[in-house]
Parts: structure tokens; sequence; C-alpha cells
């Protein structure tokens, strides 16, 4: 256990001036645009609450890219797959840093305690290669990027403001390409597979799902307690129910269905 508040900074230099010229379109986003004055103090610090929680999470889903590519290549996964995938741990940078600067817009960023050790589950390194990148694969892409995408694009949808917009659009439009990833490779990989490692992947995607589910049940608790729409309008956040209502409807759609589809067993 190393806790540890999470904190990132930047060397600056030659160093941000490479990586300003790899994603140009941070910069040109419409930065010192929001307008607090009349915003109330509790909605402030919920949407600084949210938008730091939001950086995290991109943090996270950048060591859960990181963990996946590794798996991709110790499995020989297809040379252009591998290549094209290699781009999502610098999205999610991107999308950490936008995150992150949105909380800064909105008054600094909150406290965050993690645990670098446990930021996700690995494989099962008892496991064939091509099983463990089956099983990252569908945990981390196939469940977790694949129903944040409608989510996002829905938060997206909401947001008035120029800057969350071009925030909001920018993660979407980024993260088109890591929603259809997961599919892709599974459609290379299925049909290496035995029925026991699809059994085995399957339970996977279960676990993953319900942690998903775990999760609602928190929101739809904290949405009963305070409700979240006051931040809604000047700050981008989704109506608690509405966004229940597409997470419900994006996990048939985008998740179950997908999987089934491929003969992936799931019982969540
Ligand atoms: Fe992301
Ligand atoms: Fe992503």
């Amino acid at each position: 256990m190393h806790p540890a508040l999470f904190e990132l900074e930047m060397l600056g230099g030659g160093f941000e001036r490479r990586y300003r010229k790899m994603r140009p379109e941070v910069e040109a986003m419409p930065w010192g645009t929001i307008d607090l004055r009349g915003v109330p103090e509790a909605t402030l610090i919920l949407a600084r609450k949210s938008w730091t929680g939001a950086a995290f999470q991109e943090h996270r889903t950048g060591v859960a890219c990181c963990a996946t590519l590794r798996a991709l290549m110790e499995c020989r996964a297809p040379l252009d797959l591998i290549a094209l995938a290699s781009r999502f741990p610098l999205d999610e940078m991107v999308h950490v840093e936008l995150c992150a600067r949105m909380a800064m817009e909105l008054g600094g960023g909150t406290e965050i305690m993690h645990d670098p050790d446990i930021m996700v589950v690995d494989a099962d390194a008892s496991r064939a290669p091509i099983v463990r990148a089956a099983e990252l694969v569908v945990r981390f892409f196939c469940v977790g990027e694949a129903l944040s995408i409608p989510l996002l694009r829905g938060t997206w949808h909401a947001a008035r403001h120029p800057l969350p917009k071009a925030v909001l659009g920018r993660i979407v439009k980024d993260e088109a390409a890591h929603g259809t990833f997961g599919f892709t490779f599974l459609d290379w990989a299925l049909p290496t597979l035995s029925p026991e490692d699809i059994a085995y992947v399957g339970a996977q995607a279960d676990r993953a799902i319900r942690a998903i589910y775990k999760q609602w049940e928190a929101l739809k608790k904290a949405a009963r307690r305070d409700d979240t729409q006051v931040a809604g309008d000047a700050l981008a956040w989704m109506q608690s129910d509405a966004y229940l209502a597409l997470a419900r409807r994006s996990m048939q759609e985008k998740v179950k269905g997908p999987l089934t589809a491929r003969g992936i067993p799931l019982s969540a």
C-alpha cells in the first residue's frame, strides 16, 4: 500500500512545447471564459469535485490502457491494431489535463487520496497471453469504454457553456476509437479461444458490469440526498435520472448486446 494524494505536475519548457505540438487542441480551448459570479458556493464545490474525480478516472483509464497494451503485445495481436491502441494512453493523459484544468477554472481541484498499487485489477497471470488480453480488453474496453462513450456524448449534449462543451467534445472524439477497438480485438481473438476461455472472459465481463451496477446504486443514493441538477446548467453535468436512464439503455445496446452477439455468455 502506498496511499498518496492524486496530484500531477508538468515539467514545462521544451517537454511541454513538444506535448502541446502533439495536441494543439488543448491550448485552443476557450479557457478563462467561465463567469462564476452568481454560482452558489455549494454548486461550485460539487463541480470542482466532479471534474477532479473525472481527472482521476481518466488517469486510471490511462493505467488500464497501458495494461491492455502490454497484453496485446504479449499475445502478438495484429500490429496495426496494437499501433492504433498505442495512441490511447496519450489520449487519456490529454483527458486528465482537460478535466484537471476544468477544476482549476472553477477554483481548483479537490483532494483525492488513492493507492497507486491498486489502480486496476490485472489479468490472471496464469492464463495464456491471448486470454489475458481478452480479459483486459473485455473489462476495460468492451464494458468500461464502450459504456462511457454514450454517457460522455449525453453530457456533451447537455453542456451549454463553450468551455465544457469543447472539453467534452474532445474527449468524446477520442473515446469513439477506444470504444470500437475492444470489439475489433474480440473478433480477431475469439476464433482461437476455447469454450472454457470464452466462459472465463464472460465471467470477467460480468465482474465489470456488476461493478458498474454498484456505481449506479451509489449515484442513485447521492442524487436523492442532494439534487446535483443545480450544477447542471453552468457547469455541464447531466441530470442524474437522465444519466441513469441513458446508462441503462447503453449497457444493453453498447455492451451486453454486442458481447452476447459474439457468443460471450453473460449472467450479470
Ligand atoms: Fe478518456
Ligand atoms: Fe478512453
